[in-house]
């Protein structure tokens, strides 16, 4: 297996540095790669929202080592296998899809571009693929649920009130969620420097320097306030983020209840009764816990490096998961995902699929629906000539003989 050691994300770099010229002239069409949508986003986006996006806890390192960990393990492809045609789909926690990755859950969408949600749904069903909403996110689940026709995530918060906690449940019940997925790796707020830097909140309180750099940016404060008023329709009717200023952090260390345990998940996936999944696990005990009280599928994830800082990275520990549970529920994996190749490593080591938050968020940022449309259509093509140059016709030809750790 592979080391610990920290690589380099490419041209990816850690830095809220303002766009060099080349950027400044950039458009969609030249958006090739996670990289240059990250380029255009730092462009148009405020630096709050865009470090918002693009931080991570402490130092950052379980941020980096994300994308490095896939780093250490070489693809060994296979020729001559006839590879004209390729079929990408797989199906897991009961879902048919298209392709081997999803739209992971992530909050606040609307914030980084109007169409929010409701792009990342629209490009997920015509891709054909799963896409997860937020307990913090801008548009109702049951709009969702209605306008968009593929299989849908709740990723759910465990608050102190459980009474909220039970009325959630329920609620995505009744909107028809495909699978419930509960995160269990928040249950008090990351230490994200960035944020702390430019007041980061919401509602907003900015330190002066977050102002400045608003206004520096007024097309997007013109896109922000020329449409539909900002909320968290899956919070509203329980938790009053009207008060004042808080920030993400708060609201995990505030609302969120760290005494969840086991048997409280036991009796959720008790009450929810279909597909369920927990998303950031990370140990073998706790894998195995899982499948015990009756979950369907987990998600090897640290949240983006944005909680526990100095966390292994799901790649570097899915052998070792899939190991011991893969043959009684579905492992996925999300974090540090910028390239098909890192779709068809993990793929090859067992995961079921791969989650994409990052991939997709500075792509709406960048250019709304059609820089969703651009960076999925790319992220598909990527896997299919990658399988192909694998000698790969189906997901299942992908296997752990075709990986090298160096
Ligand atoms: C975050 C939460 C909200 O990472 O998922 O900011």
């Amino acid at each position: 297996m592979p080391g610990h050691r920290t690589g380099r994300i490419g041209a990816c770099q850690h830095t809220d540095r303002t766009p060099d010229l080349t950027t400044l002239t950039m458009s969609l069409a030249d958006c090739h790669s996670f990289h240059d949508f990250r380029r255009l986003a730092l462009r148009r986006l405020p630096g709050p929202i865009f470090n918002y996006i693009d931080g991570a806890a402490d130092d950052e390192v379980t941020y980096r080592r994300n994308t490095a960990s896939f780093e250490d393990c070489d693809l060994v492809p296979n020729v001559l296998r006839g590879v004209e045609a390729v079929d990408l789909s797989v199906t897991v926690m009961g879902q048919k899809l298209a392709v081997p990755f999803y739209c992971s859950p992530t909050a606040l969408q609307r914030l980084f571009n109007h169409e929010g949600e409701r792009a990342v749904a629209a490009v997920a069903s015509k891709v054909g693929t799963l896409f997860g909403v937020s307990s913090l996110g801008t548009v109702s689940m049951e709009e969702l649920r209605k306008k968009y026709p593929t299989p849908q995530v709740y990723q759910f918060y465990f608050h102190k009130d459980r009474g909220l906690n039970r009325a959630m449940l329920q609620r995505a019940k009744d909107a028809g969620v495909d699978v419930m997925m509960l995160t269990v790796d928040s249950i008090t707020g990351g230490n994200r420097e960035r944020d702390l830097r430019t007041g980061f909140s919401i509602p907003f309180r900015l330190t002066l320097g977050g102002m400045l750099q608003f206004a520096i940016k007024p097309a997007w404060g013109l896109n922000y306030i020329t449409h539909e008023k900002f909320t968290l329709p899956q919070l509203e009717q329980h938790v009053d983020m009207s008060g004042g200023a808080m920030s993400i952090g708060r609201y995990f260390t505030e609302m969120l209840d760290p005494s969840m345990n086991w048997n409280d998940v036991a009796e959720m996936v008790r009450l929810w009764d279909g597909q369920f999944c927990l998303k950031g696990v990370m140990s073998v005990e706790d894998a195995k816990r899982a499948a015990e009280i009756g979950c369907t599928g987990i998600v090897l994830s640290n949240h983006g490096g944005r909680q526990l800082d100095g966390s292994r990275a799901p790649f570097d520990q899915l052998a070792e998961i899939v190991d011991a549970v893969g043959d009684r529920l579905d492992v996925m994996m999300d974090g540090g995902v910028q390239r098909g190749t890192h779709v068809l490593k993990a793929l090859a080591l067992g995961a079921k699929a791969v989650g994409l938050g990052r991939f997709y968020l500075f792509p709406l940022a960048a250019a709304g629906r059609a820089g969703v449309e651009r960076a999925l259509g790319l992220m598909r093509a990527e896997i299919e000539r990658g399988m192909k140059l694998m000698g790969c016709r189906s997901i299942s030809d992908l296997s752990r003989n075709q990986l090298r750790f160096r």
